[in-house]
């Protein structure tokens, strides 16, 4: 026998199989969050991605409801589905691990090429403990309550509970490992780490543990964070006063998750985030919302705390324009990339996927968007079932064939967007030599009065010095030289936008107004706009329209 044969056969396999390993790695790097200039992007593919994405209802992720999720992605041409991963069902029996819903999900991203962001429906959900595996909830003993001011078991985990944390941490590294084999081209973008972690009814827990640690002297690095002269030993209420007990309860919460996180991300790094149900970004004082997660008030301790953590990620349900955009403003932070995980899908929401992409957002979603129900029955009438989904639709149809240039301006500090505020007509966006007007509420000549109830949006990039790459809705754009406008400032009636420039009027005229449509990533012209459609301004409906647009003065 010519024992050299096999050998040579064996290494000439194993040679083969690293060759299409490297070139799938290759070809799918894995996805990560990349900074720069105060910007920050999810690299898909080694290129900046957008998330559009819809989070289904909690439990829908089964094989058995599955199809009324994808049918509506379908319907929403979202980019990307947030689903859950359920512990109960991932650890059936202690230690064993059930990776079928796993498989089963990734399996049906990849046949409706979706991506995924996983949700680890761990230790947390809701800040309570409901997705621990049976045998844990049948022992509250050691898989511990927070406790009460009045001594009371509640319905929260303890981040005390040493037993808990050691399950979850093996339980995520296992689920993690096998993504890892399991998803070599990275249908999975992000994973998010349990879910809105914390605890309702109680600021902290007050088990005869926790009390001997809220009694302890503050780490020096939670100090610091903080802003808090270094100290020799003062403990959390010397600290901080009032707002001891919620600081303390985020420190424990997120020494546990970023724990859990660590684990999991030395087997597989890829981007991982933690949601946070907020408190009122005017007047959320301790008492009032879930304490313990990254609420806006404590995100230096997680991020000290959870290292592991890449993005501190608002649930923004509080739709009034002025919370939904101070809560914007308070994630978007040089330490932290603005992703939004969920949100509300109503038509007066859905203009805020600009603001957010106006801040660099690299993921927007909104939740509950599946046909198996909805948070919005208000919206869903027998004669028109997609009511709820349409206007998270319109968004995605619009900007989903230009997202990967929308991601890769924005992060190249090119692009603006905005949405209509209640009581400001007109917004101003600068581009250098030029700006850009927004007006909402103007028809096609009028000048702009706003609409009714806000609903516009606009999108302008600037292609070159005076190219304009512009999209929207409900609302006009144009472009006016910058300097001192000529009055009134409103365009309207067939005014052209000029300003003072160097002691003379310069004037804006276009050059070229090209509608298209994005084709395999690359905008693709079919014709040239005049004439009505653009002497008042570039108008745009609710239909979607993409447009490019050079201008000049005389
Ligand atoms: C926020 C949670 O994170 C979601 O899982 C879901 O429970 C929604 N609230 C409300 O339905």
């Amino acid at each position: 026998m010519n024992w050299k044969r096999p050998i040579f056969t064996a290494i000439l396999a194993a040679s083969i199989a690293a060759q299409a390993l490297y070139a799938q790695i290759e070809k799918h790097p894995i996805p990560r969050i990349v900074h720069q200039d105060g910007r920050y992007a999810l690299m898909v593919d080694d290129a900046p991605f957008l998330m559009l994405g819809a989070q289904s209802n909690n439990s829908s992720d089964w094989p058995s409801t599955l199809p009324k999720v994808w049918s509506a992605i379908e319907y929403l041409h979202a980019n990307t589905l947030e689903t859950p991963i359920y512990w109960e069902q991932f650890e059936p029996k202690p230690g064993q691990f059930d990776y079928s819903a796993v498989d089963n999900i990734l399996g049906q991203a990849r046949a409706h090429h979706v991506h995924l962001v996983l949700l680890w429906f761990g230790t947390w959900k809701n800040g309570s403990q409901h997705y621990m595996p049976e045998d844990m909830k049948r022992d509250p003993q050691r898989y511990s309550h927070v406790v009460d001011k009045n001594g009371e078991l509640i319905d929260s985990p303890s981040p005390f509970a040493q037993a808990s944390l050691d399950r979850d941490t093996r339980a995520f590294t296992g689920f993690m490992q096998h993504l890892r084999i399991a998803d070599p081209d990275h249908t999975v973008l992000m994973v998010q780490v349990e879910n809105e972690t914390g605890t309702w009814g109680s600021q902290r827990d007050y088990s005869p543990e926790a009390n001997k640690v809220f009694t302890s002297p503050v780490p020096q690095e939670v100090l610091k964070a903080m802003n808090k002269p270094a100290s020799s030993g003062a403990n959390w209420s010397e600290v901080f006063g009032t707002e001891a007990e919620v600081n303390f309860h985020a420190w424990a919460v997120a020494r546990y998750v970023g724990r859990v996180a660590a684990a999991g991300k030395a087997v597989y790094p890829l981007p991982l985030y933690v949601n946070a149900a907020l408190r009122d970004p005017f007047k959320g004082a301790p008492g009032t919302y879930e304490s313990g997660g990254p609420t806006d008030n404590v995100i230096p301790i997680w991020k000290v705390e959870a290292p592991a953590i890449d993005v501190l990620a608002p649930d923004i349900y509080l739709l009034d324009t002025p919370s939904y955009t101070k809560v914007l403003d308070l994630y978007h932070r040089p330490d932290n990339p603005l992703f939004v995980p969920e949100t509300a899908g109503t038509p007066h929401a859905a203009r805020f996927l600009f603001t957010s992409i106006g801040l660099g957002a690299i993921g927007y979603s909104p939740f509950g968007l599946d046909y198996t129900r909805t948070n919005h029955p208000e919206m869903m009438t027998a004669k028109d079932p997609n009511a709820f989904l349409d206007p998270t639709a319109a968004n995605y149809k619009l900007l989903g064939p230009m997202m990967r240039d929308i991601a890769r301006l924005n992060f190249a500090g090119k692009l603006q967007a905005v949405a209509e505020i209640e009581g400001e007509p007109t917004q101003t966006l600068h581009f250098g030599a030029w700006d850009a007007v927004i007006s909402y509420g103007t028809g096609r000549g009028g000048v702009a009065k706003g609409t009714p109830e806000p609903i516009g949006r606009a999108l302008v990039a600037q292609l070159s010095a005076d190219k304009f790459l512009v999209t929207g809705m409900d609302c006009r754009v144009d472009f006016r030289p910058a300097g001192p406008a000529k009055q009134p400032v409103e365009i309207g009636n067939g005014q052209i936008p000029s300003a003072r420039v160097d002691d003379k009027w310069l004037h804006r005229q276009f050059l070229r107004v090209e509608e298209g449509v994005y084709e395999n990533g690359s905008f693709r012209p079919q014709r040239i706009l005049n004439g009505d459609q653009t002497d008042w301004g570039l108008t745009f409906t609710s239909e979607p329209q993409i447009l490019e647009a050079s201008v000049a003065t005389y």
